[in-house]
């Protein structure tokens, strides 16, 4: 902050609560000190109001709010560039942001790092077992769940079973693939997934007979007027590098099955059509970074076991 803006602001913030501490006592000043049973002469429905003071415990509480606010703000850093008194966040050296005082930040920055020492011994032991074994642990699936709720469940839903562009981690239809290993790299490295736009390339009645024929793989009906074997001779010439001659998908480009019942954008002709003329780009945000590999290797077991219990019901 500017010293302009710092003064500015420490100028208003001080000069409020001296005009208040003003105002308190000065209304209150020639106030009589006893009570009286005398009323005001005003009415409101016939309700009229003592002349009295205001009761003493009241006046306090005023004053005492004032005093709280002195306090705080020497404490913390509310006014201006002042970096506040409290002792624990003088050291510069300790935060990664290298600023002084106390802030937000610097408050959640202590207590990362003391979860960190509290926590990072039971993930580092988590982190040295293969996945399929943590999977089987139930304190270590607990700890994942937890993680999965926190940083995963906004895309792909409180119970993983995904949404409209967002896959179902609960089934054992995987785009990448569901080998322990591959769900790790996954939630590491991230995923960009790219469906081409076919629009320009095979026109819009090619599109309504691709789409024909790709819905036909997971035998639903079409509608009257569509060419499903022009579709598939599209389809040869066109989607089989990265769907696989059968439709079956492929896990190294992240292209899904289109022969099973699962569709990540919809399966009515129309929503067939929209992901064929436009493309579709899902994108899988990478974690290594932000939760790290610890974290990871939690998650991967946690998202492992989910399709697990499925197929072993
Ligand atoms: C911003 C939304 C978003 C968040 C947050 C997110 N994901 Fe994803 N995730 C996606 C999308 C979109 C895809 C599909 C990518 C694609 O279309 O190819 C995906 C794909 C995946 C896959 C691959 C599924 C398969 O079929 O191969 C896994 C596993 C996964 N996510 C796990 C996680 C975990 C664990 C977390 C929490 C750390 C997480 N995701 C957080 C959006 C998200
Ligand atoms: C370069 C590789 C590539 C080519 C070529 C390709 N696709 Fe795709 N396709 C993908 C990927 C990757 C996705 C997943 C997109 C996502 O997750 O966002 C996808 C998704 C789809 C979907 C959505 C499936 C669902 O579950 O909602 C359909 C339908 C589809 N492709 C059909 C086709 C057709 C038809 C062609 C040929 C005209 C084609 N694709 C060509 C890679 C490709």
């Amino acid at each position: 902050m500017t010293t302009f803006w710092s003064w500015y602001i420490t100028i208003l913030t001080g000069g409020t609560l001296v005009g208040l501490t003003w105002l308190i006592f000065a209304t209150r000043k020639g106030q009589r000190k006893d009570t009286t049973e005398e009323t005001l002469d005003h009415a409101f429905d016939g309700i009229q109001e003592f002349d009295n003071p205001l009761p003493k415990w009241w006046f306090m509480l005023f004053v005492s709010t004032l005093v709280f606010g002195v306090g705080y703000l020497l404490l913390y850093p509310g006014m201006g560039n002042w970096k506040g008194l409290l002792p624990g966040y003088q050291d510069a050296t300790s935060f990664k942001s290298g600023e002084k005082g106390w802030t937000g930040v610097h408050q959640w920055e202590k207590e990362m790092a003391k979860a960190d020492e509290q926590y990072g011994p039971i993930f580092a032991k988590y982190a040295a077992m293969p996945i399929e074994e943590v999977a089987k642990d139930e304190q270590a699936l607990k700890m994942g769940s937890r993680l999965f709720a926190s940083n995963c469940s906004v895309c792909h839903g409180s119970d993983a079973k995904g949404n409209h562009g967002f896959p179902n981690l609960t089934d054992n239809d995987w785009l990448y693939g569901g080998e322990p290993e591959t769900i790790k790299t996954t939630i590491m490295g991230g995923r960009q997934a790219a469906m081409p736009a076919w629009a320009a390339v095979i026109g819009e009645d090619g599109i309504k007979n691709v789409a024909a024929y790709v819905r036909s793989l997971s035998g639903l009906k079409n509608p009257e007027g569509v060419d499903v074997a022009a579709g598939q001779q599209l389809f040869a010439t066109n989607c089989v590098a990265c769907h696989g001659p059968e439709g079956k998908g492929q896990h190294a480009m992240g292209a899904p099955n289109l022969t099973d019942k699962t569709w990540l954008y919809g399966s009515s002709f129309a929503q067939v059509q929209q992901t064929l003329r436009y493309g579709r780009n899902g994108r899988m945000p990478a974690q290594a970074e932000f939760l790290g590999n610890d974290k990871v290797h939690l998650l991967a077991a946690y998202v492992y076991s989910l399709s697990q219990k499925k197929s072993g019901e």
